[in-house]
């Protein structure tokens, strides 16, 4: 077989080398009739090789960008091997499989450190002035991480040197370069989703029931919040349920009682959810971030908005669950689940009520945070935004698929 040259615009071109692997595993290509080439200078003009319908299972296309994450020099046909394989039902070599594995756990054990790094890095910025930084990175591709964090939390602008490459935020665009080249604008989504890191050394993405993951969590211990709060707050619910709410973190009483949202804020979710007709037993109920934050004053303790490290630290748990119980219909309360969610900022007012498909696919809706209605001051005020927040659960909730007869 003559073989193909697939040119990518960069060297973790997620976005390219997926639609060239869908072309081409369609076509049965083998993996070794293909050369994988990176354009030295930027995305190539080549238009997208078509790419018909396939399914490839969510952890099968995570271990393929966690490869691709790791900079090896034939990382491409490595990942490509993965989905060749699954697609056309032949083995990979068990030490070609061992090596993949081995690969992404490296990537994936790195990544707490990488965020923490970054993290630090990310610090130096005032919010105005671009922060630089060089960051020797030479196995693992970071950029991912930098993507997931700039966006995730809002950052400002900052430039990242790395070996061989540049990345740069502006704080409306992502520009990347190789050495010797400028730096041009790429797609937000043409980086691989970041890799599920180790949380005291264990694989979360491994973990395959609900109860086991809560079990792990209460041990957690990566950020500075679970040394203050009196427990982890894990989500509760059905682990086969259609909807899936997040919230942003814990309140005093949901941290006394170990259980989400049954403080005030939870009182008024409850009330709109029997209004909107979804009974939250057949839904699971979570926050973005597990542990609460605040601040002591006298004998109370005041909420504090969930800063970026925690939102980071914590994202492998609400990853977890997600990937455990697969919802339908996935409802955001509030701009930080939402841009936790989305992956970039988010402004409720424009975003709200409405159908969202994630980036995995997942339906969404965002909505308000059931607190935000219990600080409208005005009386006429609040009984319309509690009327918008149950039409949007009544909206989320139609659009649930039917269950089983
Ligand atoms: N606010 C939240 O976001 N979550 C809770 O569990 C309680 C209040």
């Amino acid at each position: 077989m003559p073989q193909t040259t697939i040119t990518l615009g960069h060297p973790i071109d997620f976005a390219r080398w997926r639609s060239a692997t869908r072309a081409l595993v369609g076509q049965h290509v083998p993996p070794g009739d293909i050369t994988w080439h990176v354009a030295p200078s930027g995305p190539p003009d080549t238009p997208e090789p078509a790419s018909p319908p396939f399914r490839i299972p969510r952890e099968t296309m995570q271990l393929a960008a966690d490869v691709l994450q790791s900079m090896l020099p034939d990382r491409f046909t490595l990942a490509y091997h993965l989905i060749y394989a699954h697609a056309t039902g032949t083995e990979i070599p068990p030490p070609e499989l061992a090596r993949m594995e081995d690969v992404a756990q490296a990537v994936r054990a790195e990544t707490v450190h990488l965020r923490h790094d970054l993290f630090t890095l990310m610090q130096r910025g005032d919010g105005h002035d671009a922060w630089n930084a060089t960051l020797d990175a030479a196995t693992h591709a970071p950029e991912c991480n930098a993507r997931f964090m700039t966006f995730q939390l809002s950052l400002a602008p900052w430039r990242l040197a790395l070996p061989g490459r540049r990345m740069e935020w502006t704080g409306e665009k992502l520009l990347y370069g190789q050495d010797g080249t400028a730096p041009a604008p790429i797609a937000f989504g043409s980086l691989p989703p970041p890799a599920m890191p180790l949380v005291n050394g264990l694989d979360i993405s491994r973990i395959t029931a609900l109860p086991a993951v809560a079990l792990a969590a209460r041990t957690c211990r990566i950020c500075p919040m679970a040394r203050h709060a009196t427990q982890t707050v894990f989500g509760e619910g059905r682990s086969d349920a259609r909807m899936m709410f997040v919230g942003e973190q814990p309140g005093d009483k949901e941290d006394l009682a170990g259980r989400p949202f049954v403080g005030p804020a939870g009182q008024l979710f409850d009330r709109a959810l029997l209004e909107a007709g979804i009974a939250r037993d057949d839904t699971y109920v979570t926050n973005t971030v597990k542990h609460f934050k605040f601040r002591p004053r006298g004998t109370r303790r005041i909420h504090e908005k969930a800063g970026p490290e925690e939102i980071a630290s914590c994202a492998p748990w609400l990853a977890a669950e997600r990937r455990i119980i697969r919802p339908h219909v996935l409802v955001m309360l509030g701009a930080t689940a939402a841009s936790a969610l989305l992956g970039r900022p988010v402004t409720i007012g424009r975003e709200r009520s409405r159908a969202i498909t994630l980036a995995d696919g997942t339906t969404g809706v965002v909505t308000v945070h059931p607190s935000f209605l219990l600080r409208v001051p005005d009386e006429a005020a609040r009984v319309r935004e509690y009327d918008r927040f149950v039409a949007d659960l009544k909206l989320a909730a139609s659009l649930r698929a039917p269950t089983a007869p």
